[in-house]
C-alpha cells in the first residue's frame, strides 16, 4: 500500500491525528497536575491515543511525498526522510506511557515513596507519566500543516491565521496555568475545576499585562515562575495585538486595495477636474467590477501563469460564455481552446456607444451578460436588440467594411473581445465556423 500525500485518506487521517494530538496536549499534563479520579474513560483516551499514533508511524512510512512536483513513491527513500524527520519525535509520542504506569501495581497510590528502597521497588507511576509529555513536541507538526491549510482553497488565509495565533494564545495560556498550579498549593476547600479556573484566570491578567494583583504567588517557586511569565506576557501581548492589528487589516486585502485605487482615481479625477457625470459613470463601472469580479482583473492573473495554465484556467473562467454562445456549441475543443485564450473581458455601462456606424472595426463582440441595440444614430432606428449568447461586429471583420451599425449598452454588459488576426486566423482553420458566421452576417445585413 503507498499514500499520496494530498490523497482523501491521508487528509482524513491528518484531521484525525491533528485532534488526537490536541486533547493531548491539552489532557495529559492537565492530568499531571489535577488529581481527578482515573476512570474508563481514561483508560480509553489512553488506548486511543496509543493506536493513533502508533498506526500515524504506519501511515507516515506508507505515504509518498513530492519533491520538485514529482511523487517519490520508493520505501527507502521514504523511510530515509522520516527518520531524518519527525520519525524520533512520533515514536516516544506513540509509546503508552500512561499504560505502561497503570500496569504497575502502586499506580492508585500517588504518594511519593518514603525510602530510597521504596522508590526503586515501587516507581512512582507519575514519574512515567510525565514522559507522557513528549507529546507535546508533536505539536510542532501542527505548524507545517497550517502552512498547507493556510493556501488551501475554501479558506480566506488572513482569518485562518488569526485563529491559528488564538488557537495558540489558548494553549500557551492553558500550559502556563497548569505550570501555575503544580508550582503552588491548591486551595482543597475548592474543587478541581475552580482551581484551574483560578489558575487559568491568573495567566490570563498576567499575560495581558493587566495583573489585578488578587491572586498572587504562594510559593517561592510560583514567584519565580510569575517574573518569567510576566516578562513572555509583556512580548506577546505586544506581538499579539501587532499581529491582530495586520490580520485585520489584510482580511479582505482585495477589498482594501479597491478602496485605495478607487480613491486614488477619484483624486485623480478631481484634481484633473473631469466632469461630474463622466466622475460618476467611472465609479459606476469600478462598482459593477467589483461586485461581479471582486476587483480582480483577469487578464494580469492569467498573464502570471504558464502556457499550459493559462489554457485552463481560461476555459474555466470562460466557460459560462462557452455554455451560453450557441455557435459555440457544435465547435470542437481545439477550436474552443483558440478562441478561450484570445478572448479579452470588457465591461461597459448602460447607454455606452461599444462602436459607432463608419469606424473602422478591429474585433467583434460575445455578449455574457446583458442587453445591446443595434442602432442608427441619425434616424435613432433599432436595428435590433441582442442579449446573453449572442455576438456583434463580425460583418466588419468580414467584408472589410467599416462597422455598418452604432451599437449601444442597454445596461450593464459583460462582453469578450476578439480581436481580428485571432478572428481571420480561427476562419482559415475552421470552414464550418466561418460558414456559420457568414450566413449569419448576411441575413443581418439584409435585415438592415
Ligand atoms: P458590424 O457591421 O461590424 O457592426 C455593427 C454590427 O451590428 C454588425 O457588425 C452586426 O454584428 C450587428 N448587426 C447589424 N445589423 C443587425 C441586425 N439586423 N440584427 C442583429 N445584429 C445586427
Amino acid at each position: 500500500m503507498l499514500l499520496k500525500p494530498d490523497s482523501k485518506f491521508r487528509t482524513t487521517w491528518d484531521v484525525i491525528v491533528i485532534g488526537v494530538m490536541i486533547v493531548a496536549a491539552i489532557q495529559v499534563p492537565l492530568s499531571l497536575v489535577i488529581d481527578i479520579k482515573f476512570n474508563a474513560v481514561f483508560l480509553c483516551i489512553y488506548i486511543t491515543y496509543f493506536l493513533v499514533f502508533s498506526s500515524d508511524i504506519y501511515v507516515q512510512f506508507n505515504t509518498g511525498f513530492y519533491r520538485a512536483g514529482k511523487l517519490v513513491t520508493s520505501k527507502r527513500e521514504i523511510a530515509v526522510r522520516y527518520f531524518k524527520g519527525w520519525f524520533l519525535i512520533d515514536f516516544l509520542t506513540a509509546i503508552p506511557f500512561e499504560l505502561i504506569a497503570l500496569s504497575l501495581p502502586v499506580y492508585f497510590n500517588t504518594e511519593m515513596p518514603d525510602t530510597i528502597e521504596q522508590g526503586i521497588k515501587y516507581l512512582n507511576p507519575r514519574i512515567i507519566r510525565l514522559f507522557g509529555l513528549i507529546r507535546l513536541a508533536h505539536m510542532g507538526q501542527l505548524f507545517s500543516f497550517m502552512r498547507v491549510w493556510q493556501h488551501a482553497n475554501k479558506f480566506n488565509p488572513s482569518i485562518l491565521r488569526m485563529s491559528f495565533s488564538l488557537f495558540w494564545l489558548g494553549m500557551i495560556a492553558h500550559w502556563i496555568a497548569l505550570g501555575w498550579i503544580a508550582l503552588g498549593k491548591t486551595d482543597p476547600a475548592l474543587s478541581a475545576h475552580v482551581n484551574y479556573l483560578r489558575a487559568f484566570y491568573w495567566t490570563s491578567t498576567t499575560l495581558t499585562t493587566i495583573g489585578y494583583g488578587d491572586i498572587t504567588p504562594s510559593t517561592s517557586w510560583q514567584m519565580v515562575y510569575t517574573i518569567f511569565v510576566q516578562l513572555l506576557g509583556a512580548g506577546m501581548f505586544g506581538y499579539m495585538i501587532g499581529n491582530i492589528a495586520s490580520l485585520l487589516a489584510n482580511v479582505d486585502i482585495s477589498r482594501t486595495q479597491f478602496q485605495e485605487r478607487l480613491e486614488k482615481l477619484s483624486n485623480f479625477m478631481r484634481s484633473r477636474s473631469i466632469p461630474g457625470n463622466l466622475q460618476e459613470r467611472i465609479r459606476a463601472y469600478h462598482y459593477y467590477l467589483w461586485d461581479t469580479r471582486r476587483g480582480s482583473d483577469e487578464e494580469e492573473v492569467l498573464n502570471q501563469l504558464p502556457h499550459n495554465l493559462r489554457v485552463e484556467v481560461a476555459l474555466v473562467l470562460n466557460s459560462e460564455i462557452i455554455q451560453k454562445v450557441p455557435l459555440f456549441q457544435g465547435a470542437g475543443e481545439q477550436l474552443i481552446r483558440q478562441i478561450v485564450l484570445n478572448l479579452k473581458p470588457l465591461l461597459v455601462l448602460p447607454g455606452d456607444i461599444i462602436f459607432r456606424k463608419g469606424e473602422i472595426g478591429n474585433e467583434m463582440y460575445f455578449i455574457s451578460k446583458g442587453s445591446v441595440e443595434i442602432i442608427d444614430e441619425t434616424s435613432g432606428d433599432v436595428y435590433a436588440t441582442i442579449a446573453d449568447g449572442q455576438f456583434f461586429g463580425e460583418i466588419a471583420l468580414l467584408m472589410s467594411s467599416p462597422r455598418t451599425a452604432t451599437v449601444r449598452a442597454k445596461d450593464y454588459c459583460d462582453l469578450y473581445v476578439l480581436d481580428q488576426i485571432t478572428f481571420e486566423r480561427i476562419l482559415e482553420h475552421y470552414p464550418e465556423f466561418a460558414a456559420q458566421i457568414r450566413t449569419m452576417a448576411e441575413l443581418r445585413n439584409r435585415t438592415k
